[in-house]
């Protein structure tokens, strides 16, 4: 599987079965992880049982509670760290992807009773639930592209493309507050318009665009 075949298939998953990860696939995902946060100065950290990351009721009543792993998203505190964590967090998530496994962000999980290590001069930014989904989720509304783009008119191929799987990034509630702009030297901004956790989705949002350009930007 690409990663733009992962891009396609990949939904919100709130619901696991009750199996855990197999060691050979935690194996892979903590190689994949070691390599992500070598390029991205991260401290991404897989949880092989999630134990109480979920034990709130909202995160109960919503199904999240069933997921058997989780990736606990950690940095050296920076003013670009949100962004990062997007940006190779969802890298991540598109491997799990093809790996067969179901992924959903959260960043409402519990911050005290996650399994994870946190320093003072680190933050832990957002959670990442991981397992085998009861189901694959489900495609849900979106903004069309017209109303994430702005700047030149003239738009090439690989910026169209870019944009379309850009519109499949998963964002906080679905909020899709960002504006994709192609400059007139044909370089591209990525513009948070504000938001809960709109940084995260900002790094996601230029992974994704990226995949469907073919090129880094
Ligand atoms: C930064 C971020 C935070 C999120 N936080 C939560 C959350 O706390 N609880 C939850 O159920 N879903 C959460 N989500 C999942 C979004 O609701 C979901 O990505 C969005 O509705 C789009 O659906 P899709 O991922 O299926 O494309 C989060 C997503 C992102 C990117």
């Amino acid at each position: 599987m690409t990663e733009k075949e992962a891009i396609l298939q990949r939904h919100s998953v709130r619901n696991y079965e009750n199996r855990p990860i197999e060691k050979e696939k935690v194996r892979l995902i903590e190689d994949k992880i070691k390599e992500l946060n070598e390029m991205g100065n991260l401290k991404l950290t897989f949880v092989e049982d999630a134990g109480k990351t979920y034990n709130k009721l909202f995160n109960r009543v919503s199904g999240l509670g069933s997921a058997p792993s989780v990736i606990a998203c950690i940095g050296k505190d920076a003013a670009d760290l949100d962004k990062r964590i997007g940006y190779y967090g969802e890298k991540l998530v598109l491997y799990l992807q093809m790996l067969g496994l179901n992924t959903c962000w959260t960043g409402t999980f519990n911050k005290k009773t996650i399994d994870v290590t946190v320093k003072e001069d680190e933050r832990l930014v957002i959670a990442i639930a991981v397992g085998y989904g009861k189901d694959q989720g489900k495609a849900r509304k979106t903004k069309t592209a017209d109303q994430v783009v702005s700047g030149k008119e003239e738009q090439p191929e690989w910026f169209k493309n870019g944009v379309e799987m850009a519109l499949l990034a998963p964002t906080a509630i679905n909020q899709q507050k960002f504006t994709i702009c192609l400059n007139e030297d044909d370089t591209v901004d990525f513009i948070d318009n504000g938001g809960v956790l709109s940084q995260v989705d900002i790094g996601i949002v230029k992974c994704h665009f990226e995949i469907g350009a073919g090129k880094e930007v």
